[in-house]
């Protein structure tokens, strides 16, 4: 069975010495899991998250990345700066990219496809508003965002990973249930096989509002491959019970 992922999204939240003692934690907590385990940090902190989490399994991410090589660019990070700190993953397109800083379908598959580039995994994120929940509109939301992505990426599509995250779940302590994620996940996934041989490789997580007491079901869920975790991945205890039911079902 493919190694389940979870991955934290910090948002904009840490300080020096919150951070200190959050990864810390988290390292300890996954020296012998069984599934993968990241944590995307704020650009400014990941050269301490690469410190401390130095010799552990667990990875570093970023929660951005610039579309751009270098140059004159203020205020953007490049992909090959990311690698420089050991960066694996960076988060593309979150919703909350797209909704205060306006970034579009094609600009998020750029990101994408310049995270790839450089030997890091974007974790490319989709998901309706409730709005287009309540307009029946979920799956020609879901699909236009993806078939942006796969139409930049080509056969390298395998390599990203893609987080479900319903806009209306995100932060809100409403989770989809875990047949509503399901139905998305089986979607995206036949849209990734329409593309690639290799769409049972890719990891498709769902995120929004996923925490210590819902984890376990969504990741029974043959399509959840793993989970983006934003306000439970502040708490170690929170994430690391996370962590626990994705090893659980990662065996
Ligand atoms: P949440 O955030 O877990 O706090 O709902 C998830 C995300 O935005 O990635």
């Amino acid at each position: 069975m493919k190694k389940k992922l979870v991955a934290g999204n910090w948002k904009m939240n840490g300080t020096l010495e919150a951070n200190d003692a959050l990864v810390r934690a988290v390292a300890a907590g996954v020296k012998d899991a069984s599934c993968l385990v990241a944590v995307c940090v704020p650009a400014p902190y990941l050269a301490q998250v690469q410190m401390l989490k130095a010799g552990t399994p667990l990875e570093l991410g970023a929660q951005d990345v610039s579309p751009h090589a270098q140059g004159a660019y203020t205020g953007e990070v490049s992909a090959a700066m990311l690698r420089e700190f050991g960066v694996r993953y960076a988060i593309v397109g979150h919703s909350e990219r797209r909704q205060y800083h306006g970034e579009s379908d094609a600009l998020v598959a750029e990101k994408a496809k310049t995270a790839l580039a450089s030997g890091i995994t974007p974790i490319v994120c989709v998901g309706e508003t409730l709005a287009e929940r309540e307009a029946g509109r979920t799956e020609d939301v879901v699909k236009r965002q993806m078939a942006a992505v796969i139409h930049v990426n080509g056969h390298c599509i395998s390599e990203i990973v893609v987080a479900y995250e319903p806009v209306w779940a995100i932060g809100t302590g409403k989770t989809a249930t875990p047949e509503q994620a399901q139905q998305v996940h089986a979607l995206l996934r036949k849209q990734l096989a329409a593309a690639t041989e290799h769409a049972e490789r890719v990891h498709i997580l769902y995120g929004g509002s996923m925490n210590a007491a819902n984890a376990a079901t969504l990741l029974a869920q043959p399509d959840i491959d793993g989970g983006l975790i934003g306000g439970a991945s502040l708490k170690s205890a929170d994430f690391l019970q996370i962590v626990a039911a994705a090893n659980a079902a990662s065996r």
